[in-house]
């Protein structure tokens, strides 16, 4: 089949003006600079995943430093690579940013060897957001498989600290296994946020396992969704939320309401090296949260 691509630009939404740091001039003009911060202290959270705690040193580029929801930053280790890793912390924590990093190779696998003092580098932040301020007044599902949960984090934050401005929320998050369920820690407390649902499920249980087993859409089951007033964000495998969303489409979410972050390998992270592309669009810049409207036309997307 021969897909026409659609040239929609997420940021030129009229809801993406909202939020003047985060235009495209705000982008460049920051992505050269790479802020030397410090990691100050390390979670770990299973076999492979760790949480870096990260500070920028300087006072005021600290202060300075601000993000939405779904944007990432280039992580910068000296004399080893750079990678893209999505800001997985509050937006409105101006101390330090949070990292959830898997070691899967050369970069991540040095950054999980680091201590607490170590120092490196952070570019960014990049890449649109989930446009979280366009979700004022509706409900808003968020769908998490493996470590798709990470970049979840930025958005049930905002969504908790400007809790009064949205209606039901219910967060799915399905793991392979019960020890790769990341910031089970958090549980009680999201749960306690006023009208939040969160439902968990692991495709093999091990023993000692007392939840959901099954996929992920099996937890459509027991969610009621409004499809005329619902939001959804999706993030995880390809395969995840391509299944995901044709079951949100089923329900009558309409394509352009939900997102999902596509992961692209990435050097420059600002438009320059064309590592990221997928047709004519640009996943650092463009990207990585899309609509999945945008998503179904761009070729090659998924
Ligand atoms: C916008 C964005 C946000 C991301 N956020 C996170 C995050 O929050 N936490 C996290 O742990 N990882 C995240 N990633 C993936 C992360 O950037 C890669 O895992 C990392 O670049 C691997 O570097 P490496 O040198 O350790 O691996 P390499 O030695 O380069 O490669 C090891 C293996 O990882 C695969 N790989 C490398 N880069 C990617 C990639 N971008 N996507 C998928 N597979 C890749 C390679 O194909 C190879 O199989 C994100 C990627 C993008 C593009
Ligand atoms: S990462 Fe270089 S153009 Fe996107």
């Amino acid at each position: 089949m021969n897909l026409k691509i659609i040239q929609h630009d997420i940021n030129k939404e009229p809801f993406m003006s909202g939020s003047p740091d985060f235009n495209r001039k705000s982008i460049l003009m920051q992505t050269e600079k790479s802020f030397k911060s410090e990691i100050i202290n390390i979670v770990t959270l299973t076999a492979l995943e760790k949480l870096f705690h990260i500070r920028i040193s300087d006072h005021f580029e600290r202060k300075n430093f601000s993000f939405l929801p779904g944007q990432f930053v280039m992580v910068h280790l000296p004399g080893c690579g750079e990678i893209p890793i999505s800001i997985s912390s509050s937006a409105s924590n101006k101390e330090y940013i949070e990292l959830c990093i898997r070691k899967v190779g050369k970069v991540t696998g040095m950054i999980h060897r680091l201590e607490p003092g170590a120092i490196i580098g952070i570019r960014g932040p990049f890449g649109t957001h989930f446009p979280v301020q366009k979700m004022t007044g509706a409900n808003v599902l968020l769908i998490a498989g493996g470590l798709g949960i990470a970049p979840l984090r930025s958005p049930i934050y905002w969504i908790n600290e400007h809790r009064s401005e949205y209606r039901d929320i219910t967060i799915m998050y399905g793991a392979r296994e019960p020890d790769q369920i990341l910031f089970d820690y958090q549980f009680e407390e999201w749960k306690k946020i006023y009208g939040l649902q969160l439902l968990t499920i692991v495709q093999n249980a091990g023993m000692g396992w007392k939840g959901r087993v099954g996929l992920i859409t099996d937890l459509f089951k027991e969610v009621r969704i409004d499809p005329e007033n619902t939001f959804a964000i999706v993030c995880g495998p390809p395969v995840m939320f391509k299944f995901v969303c044709a079951h949100l489409s089923n329900v009558g979410i309409p394509r352009h309401r939900m997102f999902v972050s596509l992961e692209r390998r990435m050097h420059c992270g600002m438009g320059k090296c064309c590592r990221c592309n997928v047709g004519s669009t640009f996943t650092c810049l463009d990207g990585p949260i899309f609509d999945y409207w945008t998503v179904m036309n761009l070729k090659e997307a998924i």
